[in-house]
């Protein structure tokens, strides 16, 4: 499995951590929704800062996608505050670690950066999703049913586990 990179220590003892995917309603939503609850349940939210965004910007300032949402709901988080953010080439500079959903997310990302940005920051997701075998996309439920989203959930939550061990690990 990867490693996250190493914090850039601009502000000592915290980490900041970027999920993107295409759209900003569906995948990253839902990884930034159970990734802050389980940062919380384990004590490490004053540590670690957690945004999401899309490299597409038709849903800026929109709620969730309402299944991605009820998938969320159904399983006791809270979906109602996200709120679609486009992707900005400043995350290159701000974020220790920018973690996309599939591939093309990987190189609409790598596209947008500047000459000087550390693309090693720039990972797949599922990179630290222990189950995950050599495709490490995570499948845009966009045009799925109700049951994409409930695969993307448990992807999402085993993957955010495994992160947050690796942060609990490292923190002060
Ligand atoms: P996401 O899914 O990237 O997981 O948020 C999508 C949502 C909307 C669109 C594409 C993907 N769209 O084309 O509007």
């Amino acid at each position: 499995m990867a490693h996250l990179p190493a914090p850039r220590g601009t502000q000592a003892g915290t980490y900041s951590l970027a999920l993107v995917c295409l759209g900003n309603i569906c995948r990253s939503p839902m990884a930034h929704v159970v990734l802050l609850q389980k940062l919380a349940r384990a004590k490490l939210s004053p540590q670690v800062a957690v945004a999401s965004s899309g490299t597409g910007d038709w849903h800026i300032g929109e709620p969730m996608d309402r299944r991605a949402a009820a998938t969320l709901a159904g399983h006791g988080y809270d979906p109602t505050r996200h709120r679609a953010q486009l992707f900005l080439d400043e995350w290159f500079t701000s974020q220790d670690a920018i973690l996309v959903m599939d591939s093309s997310n990987l190189r609409d990302v790598l596209r947008l950066a500047p000459p000087a940005a550390d693309r090693q920051r720039v990972l797949m997701f599922r990179a630290f999703d222990p189950l995950a075998g050599a495709d490490l996309d995570l499948p845009d439920p966009w045009y799925g049913d109700q049951e994409a989203f409930e695969e993307v959930l448990e992807v999402v939550e085993r993957t955010a586990d495994e992160l947050v061990r690796r942060l609990s690990a490292s923190s002060p």
